[in-house]
């Protein structure tokens, strides 16, 4: 028994289907499969429906063959317009792509050490202050002993030291050749060289050779014996401060550190001196920070005190100012000296210094550009 005779509908049908497909239609892939899906000679379903005319009776065949001819052609045509406008919207070969979005390009930061840096320069320089460096390969006269901390000093333990095997030219030996030459093992001239431990040494250099009034400022790298840890390197950076003049006091002292606080960490910020020892200075005073995280009202960063120790300072001893050739009873000062990264962890909360020496991308890229 031959189909029932297809109608209209059917071919209406289809039209609509192709209609639809041919919208979506993109490429000449695209294109190629809905030529064999409806018109293609084996599985074309238009062409399917030609294939059953053979069974219509010849009126209905005459009827109905025009209709399935009618789309058909109407099929054929329409891809070939298709085909034509997708091979003229297509780029000549080696065109450039001028709708593709630019490749993004890496921009570098500043290192979070090198923004307090620059912060702390900036706030000085404006307060006056000359930036200065000095060299990192320092003697034991400059480092230690002109800072009131002769040989055996217990204060030098304070600072566990690395010694260089060769002397620098030029270096000041100090106590260690007060005898003359001849009574001083070489080994103890030899450890006479040093890695600097802070960069006090730089008021020495400085005071030995401009008279006062001094202001400056001694940003750069400083060694010690220390194991990694949390908060330890053996290499890390401070700045020294140091004032001298007529009249300077204590009140200067603490009214520049409570400005160098309030820059760093806010308006909100306020600072307190604690008593403490340096034999470079007298009275000498270790300077916290009011803690941001709690407001000062006591939390795990400040271990429940309110507070954070930033550095330290005090009032430059007399001996200090004999080693240099300054009068003391003329010309008082103070000093102070700050770690770097101490600052940079508590401006970040960056609870681990090693993460500032290991050039890691995922860390250095959560800091502002
Ligand atoms: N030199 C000290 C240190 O490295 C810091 C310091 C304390 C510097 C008191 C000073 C000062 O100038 O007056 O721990």
């Amino acid at each position: 028994m031959p189909d029932p005779a297809p109608d209209r509908s059917v071919v209406d049908g289809l039209r609509a289907d192709f209609r639809a497909r041919l919208a979506a239609a993109a490429s000449d892939r695209d294109l190629d499969s809905l030529h064999s899906e409806f018109v293609g000679r084996k599985a074309g379903s238009v062409t399917g429906l030609l294939k059953q005319l053979g069974t219509l009776p010849p009126e209905a065949r005459r009827e109905f063959g025009a209709l399935v001819n009618a789309l058909r052609t109407e099929i054929e045509t329409a891809l070939e317009e298709r085909r034509a406008a997708v091979a003229a919207s297509r780029p000549p070969a080696g065109a450039v792509d001028v709708t593709l979005p630019g490749r993004e390009i890496p921009i570098g930061r500043v290192h979070p050490l090198m923004r307090v840096r620059q912060q702390v320069e900036d706030i000085f320089t404006r307060m006056g202050y000359e930036i200065l460096e000095g060299a990192e390969v320092e003697d034991d006269f400059h480092n230690f002993e002109a800072l009131n901390m002769p040989p055996d000093h217990p204060a030098r333990d304070m600072q566990d030291t690395l010694y260089l095997s060769a002397p620098i030219a030029g270096g000041i030996w100090g106590a260690h050749r007060a005898g003359g030459a001849s009574g001083v093992p070489e080994a103890q001239v030899r450890a006479a060289t040093l890695l600097r431990t802070h960069t006090s040494a730089m008021q020495i250099r400085y005071m030995k050779t401009f008279p006062p009034p001094v202001r400056i400022i001694v940003p750069g790298r400083v060694y010690r014996r220390d194991n990694l840890d949390l908060s330890h390197t053996p290499m890390f950076q401070q700045f020294e401060g140091l004032v001298v003049g007529e009249r300077i006091t204590l009140a200067d002292l603490k009214g520049t550190l409570l400005a160098l606080a309030r820059e760093l960490f806010g308006e909100a910020v306020t600072i307190r001196l604690r008593p403490s020892f340096f034999p470079y200075t007298e009275p000498s005073a270790e300077v916290d920070v009011s803690c941001q995280s709690c407001g000062g009202r006591g939390c795990g960063t400040c271990k429940h005190t309110g507070w954070l120790e930033i550095l330290g300072s005090g009032m430059v001893h007399p001996a200090v100012f004999e080693a240099v050739g300054y009068d003391p009873d003329r010309v008082t000062g103070f000093a102070f000296g700050l770690g770097m990264e101490r600052v940079a962890m508590l401006k970040y909360g960056v609870d681990d210094i090693r993460l500032f020496y290991e050039n890691d991308l995922r860390f250095l890229e959560q800091f502002p550009l």
